[in-house]
């Protein structure tokens, strides 16, 4: 089969690398999204305290408990933001005229829908990519958007956010969207280098939009993230059945505890998984393993929570101005756009 031209959302020195093994759907040449991440795992492991990447939480299994989290009745961070985006997409979408929509992660979710209606319905034709790691996700976003929207020119971007992003073409006004609070798991080395990036990447006549969950009473945040279902718990012990079966490494899951705490220093939930007895960890393929001592905790994931104006401040410092901000009546949440100063 001959290999159609990518299209020119990307970059014109970008074009030639990015190739299309499932029609609408591009994979940069080369990128090996698949390969086994042993490093990233060991070297975090073996830090003190220990800590793991969050990524690798998302396997299939994962994905599918982080699905199940978002319906969760404690769990109130996709129901407020998507009620926000609802009430409010008329307005983004007039704020930033743009010619396409490029979502970081997961797709065509139920909240994307409120805006790529709303372009639709502003300005006819448009295009929507999205770009994720996983095939499937981007195969089942470009059915439903066609279906649901067949005027929208759709280009799945098979690639980590980077790479995805920092191919697109600068002149081509584009909103970028990155929801779901997904920055709060980003620790203090990632989130200088994604925004640094992003930005880079930006165009004159670019915008953002960011959803970012907002600091607000202890409980509440404590409860979204250790429910009465335990699934917040499975959800985060399932990392190490993935990490078992990446590394052929011995954690038993029945000798582990999930702990979570909103430490107040760092504005941050903080989830761990704890030994509940100690525990000879070997991954074979790896040749290499550690003691976990008894009540010895791993960091397996954070939460951040934001002060939207803080949060504005702070991107200031990356050339995205504050454009406009966007809550719910309790405050709970933020939805926040930004322009790429000029
Ligand atoms: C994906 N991310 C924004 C979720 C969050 O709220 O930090 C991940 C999550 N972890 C446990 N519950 C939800």
């Amino acid at each position: 089969m001959t290999q159609p031209t990518a299209p020119d959302i990307f970059a014109a020195d970008q074009r030639s690398r990015w190739l299309s093994d499932h029609p609408g759907i591009w994979s940069r040449q080369g990128a090996d999204l698949d390969a086994i991440p042993t490093l990233s795992i060991l070297t975090t492991l073996w830090d003190q305290p220990r800590w793991l990447e969050a990524y690798h939480l998302y396997d299939e299994l994962g994905s599918e408990l982080f699905e199940a989290i978002c319906d969760l009745p404690e769990y109130y961070l996709t129901r407020t933001e998507n009620s926000i985006l609802e009430a409010n997409a008329k307005n983004i979408i007039a704020a930033a005229p743009v010619e396409c929509i490029v979502e970081l992660g997961a797709g065509y979710s139920k909240k994307t829908v409120h805006l790529l209606s709303e372009q639709v319905r502003q300005r006819g034709l448009c295009i929507f990519a999205p770009i994720d790691v996983s095939v499937a996700g981007l195969l089942a976003s470009k059915a439903s958007v066609q279906k649901d929207f067949p005027q929208l020119e759709f280009h799945g971007i098979h690639a980590r956010y980077e790479d995805g992003f920092s191919a697109i073409e600068k002149s081509l006004p584009t909103l970028f969207v990155f929801l779901g609070s997904t920055i709060g798991n980003f620790n203090q080395t990632e989130f200088p280098r994604f925004f640094r990036a992003l930005s880079a990447a930006m165009g004159p006549n670019d915008y953002l939009l960011l959803g970012a969950d907002r600091v607000k009473p202890v409980k509440l945040l404590e409860d979204a993230y250790n429910d009465s279902r335990g699934i917040t718990a499975e959800f985060i012990l399932n990392v190490f059945r993935n990490i078992n079966r990446l590394l052929g490494g011995n954690f038993d899951l029945n000798q582990i505890g999930y702990h979570s705490w909103f430490n107040p220093h760092w504005q941050q939930i903080e989830m761990y998984a704890v030994a509940s007895t100690a525990q000879e960890i070997y991954f074979r393929d790896a040749n290499a393993g550690f003691q976990w001592r008894h009540d010895e905790k791993i960091l397996v994931e954070i939460s951040r929570k934001f002060e939207p104006n803080r949060l504005q401040e702070q991107l200031g410092f990356f050339g995205l101005t504050p454009v406009e901000h966007f809550t719910d009546p309790n405050e709970w949440f933020s939805v926040l756009l930004f322009r790429k100063q000029n």
